[in-house]
């Protein structure tokens, strides 16, 4: 005790002990500091600095996965549409990860604010047990952060978490009409001719960029992605989920008892609209072997303004699938040099299976990506805006695969030639790729 004659000092030198003892356990610890802070912001929005400068490590790869193994990192952006917040796509475990924070790096003073995020696992997982995530989290006034850290605790050494570029701060002008995302390439993927024709039918109706999650694909492709790449055409993201996660190459749980469905497809889907948000009028979420066929009108340019124009509001536009299998030929156009080549030349495959009763056709999107909130793979989730069926008779989408009615004898499939329309640039344009990478 503090030895003492007058009261009034007593009581003020105890006081001061106190006070001094309890400030220097607040300094010490961290965790007490958090609990006050907590308690001054009580929605955690943004607490107070933890006293740590900007230093996290800047993150290297596409998928960065966070401490806990439950929590895999894409990509932040920023999103003001509704709140300034910044909206982080990533994969999570849907019941391990159960908190999350942002470690925002405020300029100029390089301070660092924590929020607590909110987790929102999208709801198309399809049993997998782990799924397409929005992290998102307020952001701190006054400080437009240009970095963040993810973190499952507010606690921590921000030396020791990497350091996210938040995408999509600066509105830029629209360089781009169309940007087609192929949400992953995987299995040593190798159906280069069809793969060839597909870029260049994108081109003749309007595409300038197609950006590709590229897990796996043979080295002949790798030639030709580069071609791609150099001309400007392509955009390859690095899409190694499978380092991460045991990836199913199947979209449903019950059918392969992996951590995620088909190589991630969603959260490569909803990253790209957000990647392309501030760049692109128009995003086009197909695959590969998929082109959006328009009945009516020359290219994608012309069929969009006329859609929009009968339609105004919509954020997205839904083209019915249509299966042109490619075990049924007519070879019109067998061009020689092509038969070297590996894959299938679609100009030989323009017979359509029927409209099956009770089978519903799944559609393919073409989205404006800044009335999107959160995409699936047939259908938007969540958008400010709404989703019209385009008819059948204005586009539909030519997918030549194997058939799905494999049954049918030929005279039962629907002769539908559109795509020969296209026939002397769409070959003049594939000679010219591949006399340049393959032949
Ligand atoms: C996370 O995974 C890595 C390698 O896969 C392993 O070394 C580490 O122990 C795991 N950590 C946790 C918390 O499971
Ligand atoms: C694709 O996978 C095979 C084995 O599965 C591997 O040998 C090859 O290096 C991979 N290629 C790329 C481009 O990742
Ligand atoms: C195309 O021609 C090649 C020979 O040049 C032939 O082997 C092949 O069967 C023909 N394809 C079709 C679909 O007729
Ligand atoms: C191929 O295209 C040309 C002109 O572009 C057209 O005149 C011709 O009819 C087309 N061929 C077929 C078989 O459709």
């Amino acid at each position: 005790m503090i030895p003492c004659g007058k009261k009034r000092i007593c009581a003020v030198a105890t006081f001061i002990l106190i006070f001094a003892t309890a400030l220097i356990s607040y300094w010490k610890d961290p965790q007490l500091q958090n609990n006050i802070a907590r308690k001054i912001f009580p929605q955690a929005t943004t607490a107070s600095p933890v006293g740590q400068l900007c230093r996290g490590k800047p993150a290297q790869d596409v998928i960065t996965p966070l401490t806990d193994n439950r929590t895999f990192i894409i990509s932040p952006y920023f999103d003001n549409r509704e709140n300034k917040v910044t909206r982080v796509i990533g994969i999570v475990h849907h019941e391990d990860v159960k908190e999350l924070f942002c470690w925002f790096c405020c300029q100029p003073d390089g301070k660092i604010y924590v929020s607590k995020a909110t987790i929102d696992v999208h709801s198309d997982r399809f049993g997998f047990p782990y799924g397409a995530a929005d992290i998102v989290c307020l952001e701190p006034e006054n400080c437009d952060p240009t970095h963040v850290s993810i973190h499952q605790s507010p606690l921590g050494n921000i030396d020791q978490l990497p350091s996210f570029e938040i995408k999509n701060r600066k509105a830029e002008p629209f360089p781009v009409d169309f940007t087609v995302c192929i949400s992953a390439m995987f299995g040593q993927y190798n159906n280069v001719l069809q793969f060839i024709q597909s870029m260049e039918m994108y081109k003749i109706l309007g595409v300038q960029k197609v950006v590709i999650y590229k897990n796996n694909c043979s080295h002949l492709m790798e030639k030709v992605l580069r071609l791609y790449m150099e001309e400007g055409t392509v955009e390859i993201i690095p899409w190694p989920i499978n380092s991460h996660l045991s990836v199913s190459s199947k979209w449903h749980y019950s059918m392969d008892g992996k951590d995620i469905g088909y190589y991630g497809q969603i959260t490569a889907l909803n990253d790209c609209i957000y990647r392309n948000m501030q760049r692109s009028r128009f995003v086009v979420l197909t695959d590969a072997d998929e082109i959006i066929l328009p009945l009516k009108h020359p290219d994608w340019k012309t069929m969009m303004s006329s859609l929009q124009e009968q339609n105004p509001g919509t954020a997205v536009f839904l083209f019915e699938n249509h299966i042109f299998p490619e075990t049924v030929s007519t070879p019109m156009f067998n061009i020689s040099a092509w038969n070297t080549v590996p894959g299938v030349n679609i100009l030989n495959h323009v017979h359509r299976e029927p409209d099956r009763k009770e089978v519903f056709n799944p559609r393919k999107m073409i989205v404006d990506p800044r009335k999107v909130i959160q995409t699936s793979v047939h259908s938007v989730l969540h958008a400010y805006g709404n989703s019209v069926h385009v008819p059948i008779d204005v586009a539909l989408i030519y997918h030549c695969r194997k058939p799905l009615q494999a049954k049918l004898p030929r005279e039962s499939l629907i002769r539908d030639t559109t795509l020969w329309r296209y026939n002397s640039s769409l070959i003049m344009n594939v000679n010219r790729v591949l006399y340049q990478t393959v032949l």
